[in-house]
């Protein structure tokens, strides 16, 4: 304390203390000498979508996935502007130190120009062969002088081992803002998955190339690491109208191909739309709901009829039991679901209709209706799902097939295949866990299915009481 105050009576020195105390309080309470003078500076403009998303000779949108054997391969997609012609990329074992760099070799890209509304980059795949299984690698991509960072990938077991992957609904809207939070969420829970699956509808505008740009940004480095299996949302189609106003064409996305390498076994023009692939033993099929669905039936039956796989999950958009009245698609259900009953398909993963809806096990229904008679498939059972992982939310109606549902909820599910059961878990945006089942395998007979719903209240409109 100053001597000056200390040499006073103690009254006076509490009465000096309180006043500077009061004039302290005051001067930072009062606004800055010149505040006036000197208003807030404007906001700076909104970085254009131009500059927001323009690439450059360095790598970004980088996608890991399948082409072929997942025990043998890996495909790996990225961007750069047009500058890049000759795009490759490096890869080798990865090891505990750096000195695996000496070793990598060489893979040649293929490069294909997008002209996109924002301008025009390249999109280069480059395709990973003879990989010995269960094996992790380290890559990177560029053009020999400007170099994605190196990232790791494991190939699978070349046997029916134990997995885990992430299945997410439609993403679609705000998908910066809104959607990161839960794709790193759901990678924060199961960093360990073996792919991530997405139902269709990874974007709103199938021709904006701003919205694939905030797809990546969301998902950051996790597709660079996690390969990823996607089926094509009506959103990824994009309409022409003629002059009249009616649609004149209805076209797959420009950004799909260039961007995601996938199997081209699927029915002639649906290639990389449709298409399956084995993952340790279990079959996944991609169903392009948007078009050609009867050639789809043909393909699904004959790609069924020759299955050995222990387990097969079907992915497609458009759900064939709604969680909402009159968004149902009877058609999809009459052509397919026959067939998902005869091959006993056993899980059935869907988008679109922005809540979450999970049956109980579903045969096919069909009613004659000069008769009225309901004929029921026998022996089969298959569970279907309907969830959401974006923003965008529609209002769940009450059907009597579902075992859980919810709405105005963003969820992604984490689904594991251990020998002959199957775990699946739904967790909500921040991780709370909000659906759980498990399927048994029964030799000769329909799968066993086990609720293990958690005790989290059910997020769902109460039904309204009816009018007396
Ligand atoms: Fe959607």
């Amino acid at each position: 304390m100053n001597p000056l105050i200390t040499r006073l009576p103690l009254f006076l020195r509490s009465i000096v203390a309180g006043t500077l105390l009061c004039l302290l309080t005051i001067s930072t309470a009062m606004p800055a000498r010149g505040h006036e003078d000197h208003p807030q500076a404007a906001a700076p403009p909104k970085v254009s979508e131009e500059v927001a998303h323009r690439p450059t000779a360095i790598p970004d949108r980088i996608v890991l996935t399948w082409v072929d054997d997942p025990s043998q391969t890996m495909a790996v997609t990225w961007r750069t502007d047009d500058s890049v012609q000759q795009a490759v990329a490096e890869i080798t074992l990865a090891d505990d130190g750096p000195h695996f760099v000496g070793n990598a070799r060489v893979v040649a890209a293929e490069t294909t120009p997008l002209v996109t509304d924002l301008g025009t980059a390249h999109y280069h795949t480059a395709y990973f062969g003879r990989l010995s299984p269960k094996t992790k690698y380290v890559y990177h991509v560029g053009d020999g002088t400007n170099w994605s960072e190196w990232a790791h990938f494991t190939t699978a077991s070349s046997d029916s081992e134990p997995f885990t992957f992430v299945y997410f609904g439609d993403a679609q809207n705000d998908i910066k803002s809104h959607w990161s939070r839960v794709v790193r969420e759901a990678y924060s829970d199961a960093p360990k998955a073996s792919f991530l699956l997405h139902a269709g509808d990874l974007i709103n505008s199938a021709n904006r190339d701003a919205e694939w740009g905030e797809w990546f940004y969301a998902g950051g480095f996790i597709h660079r690491t996690t390969p990823c299996i996607a089926t094509p949302g009506n959103h990824e189609y994009f309409k022409e109208e003629n002059a009249n106003g009616d649609v004149a064409s209805h076209s797959l996305s420009r950004h799909w191909r260039p961007t995601f390498a996938f199997p081209q076994n699927g029915p002639s023009g649906l290639e990389e739309s449709a298409y399956t692939l084995v993952y340790q033993g279990t079959r996944i099929i991609s169903l392009n709901s948007n078009e050609r669905q009867e050639i789809q039936a043909r393909w699904l039956n004959s790609v069924l009829s020759s299955n050995e796989c222990r387990w097969t999950v079907v992915t497609f958009h458009h759900p064939i039991y709604s969680a909402a009245e009159g968004r149902d698609n009877p058609e999809l259900r009459s052509l397919w679901q026959p067939l998902f009953d005869r091959h006993r398909v056993d899980l059935v993963l869907q988008g679109h209709d922005h809540t979450y809806a999970r049956s109980q096990l579903m045969a096919y229904q069909s009613e004659n209706v000069a008769t009225g008679v309901t004929r029921r498939s026998e022996e089969a059972g298959t569970v279907y799902v309907v969830s959401v992982s974006g923003p965008k939310m529609y209002e769940l109606g009450h059907r009597p097939f579902m075992r859980r549902s919810a709405q105005g909820t963003q969820l992604y599910q984490i689904i594991t295949i251990d020998g002959d059961e199957l775990h699946y878990e739904a967790r909500t945006a921040i991780g709370r866990p909000y659906d759980a089942f498990t399927l048994k395998k029964r030799p000769g007979q329909v799968n066993e299915l086990i609720d293990r719903i958690p005790e989290t209240p059910e997020r769902r409109p109460a039904v309204k009481a009816a009018a007396r």
